[in-house]
């Protein structure tokens, strides 16, 4: 795939660091960005989740008040009313739950997609193609990165790649083999991704916040494969690192291999399975802490 880059796209290729000052695609009257495969908007724009938006809501019926009342009602002293407000509520203490929320990870696609996420140990051999990966990879470009440093790249094996890589691990854990044996577990999926972190030098960004950027584009990706209905699962092990293995993804000196996604359809038998399954959530309470 890389080595047919798409000569038209520009923001999509490697490296490719923050966004460019003359939009060329933004219209002249102003209005919003047009959106194209290329390009895309942000929800918040339509108003319908967030804080924003309740501000939005809440705007329109106070103007609707307005209209209503303001030949009848006498004129209150808001600023006093929001001060007296104020004086009123407790200072805020920690957690407050008692207020329920308005977010609802089943209603919502995205957050539902995150919170059903799930492994597929055993995929079967139809894979996404070139094009699909790159639409997903596309979208990974969304992973926080300090800098726009884009410290991370994923590496394609399909086919005979997957036996090199298996002669490179078994060259690293000093396996030795019978004639015809080969190492099965690069062919657990037809397609493989390795995912490269590629920290720079950089005096605003240490080595760790890069590697975690390359960890965020890894788990992203999992969950856009997820929502593209294909199945992956991430794995790495203890040779991941050993030079056998990181000769053969080529890498420089400072980069880490993050391990390989090993990408393929739900099988028949987990889509079943799924169909009749929920998995418990966590209590959030555990990830979640004051000072
Ligand atoms: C960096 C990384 C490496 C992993 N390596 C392996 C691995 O080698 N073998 C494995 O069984 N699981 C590995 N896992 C965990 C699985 O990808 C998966 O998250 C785990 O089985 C839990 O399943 P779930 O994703 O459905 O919750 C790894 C996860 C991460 C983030």
């Amino acid at each position: 795939m890389s080595k047919h880059k798409d000569s038209s796209d520009h923001r999509s290729s490697k490296k490719h660091s923050g966004s460019k000052k003359s939009d060329k695609k933004r219209p002249k009257d102003g209005s919003a960005c047009e959106v194209t495969k290329g390009r895309v908007r942000a929800h918040f724009l339509d108003g319908e989740t967030g804080p924003w938006a309740k501000r939005l809501a809440d705007q329109a019926s106070a103007a609707d008040d307005v209209v209503a009342t303001s030949a009848s009602a006498p004129k209150a002293d808001s600023a006093n009313a929001a001060a007296e407000v104020a004086a009123a509520s407790p200072r805020h203490q920690g957690p407050d739950y008692t207020v329920p929320s308005s977010i609802d990870i089943v209603a919502d696609p995205v957050l539902h997609a995150m919170s059903t996420r799930r492994s597929i140990s055993k995929v079967d051999g139809e894979t996404p193609n070139d094009s699909d990966l790159r639409e997903i990879i596309r979208s990974l470009s969304s992973v926080a990165d300090h800098k726009g440093l884009r410290p991370w790249r994923f590496i394609i094996l399909r086919g005979e790649d997957r036996h090199r890589l298996g002669v490179a691990l078994d060259e690293a854990a000093a396996v030795t083999r019978k004639p015809g044996e080969r190492n099965e577990k690069p062919l657990r999926a037809e397609l493989l991704l390795a995912l490269v972190s590629s920290p720079s030098e950089n005096p605003k960004v240490p080595e760790w916040e890069q590697h975690a950027t390359a960890a965020g584009a890894g788990h992203l990706l999992e969950l856009a494969l997820w929502q593209a209905g294909w199945g992956v699962m991430w794995r790495s092990g203890t040779m991941t690192n050993e030079p056998a293995v990181r000769r053969l993804h080529r890498l420089s000196p400072g980069e880490l291999l993050m391990g390989w996604f090993y990408i393929g359809a739900v099988p028949e038998r987990y889509r079943e399975r799924m169909a009749h399954s929920t998995r418990p959530l966590p209590d959030p309470d555990q990830f979640l802490e004051t000072l």
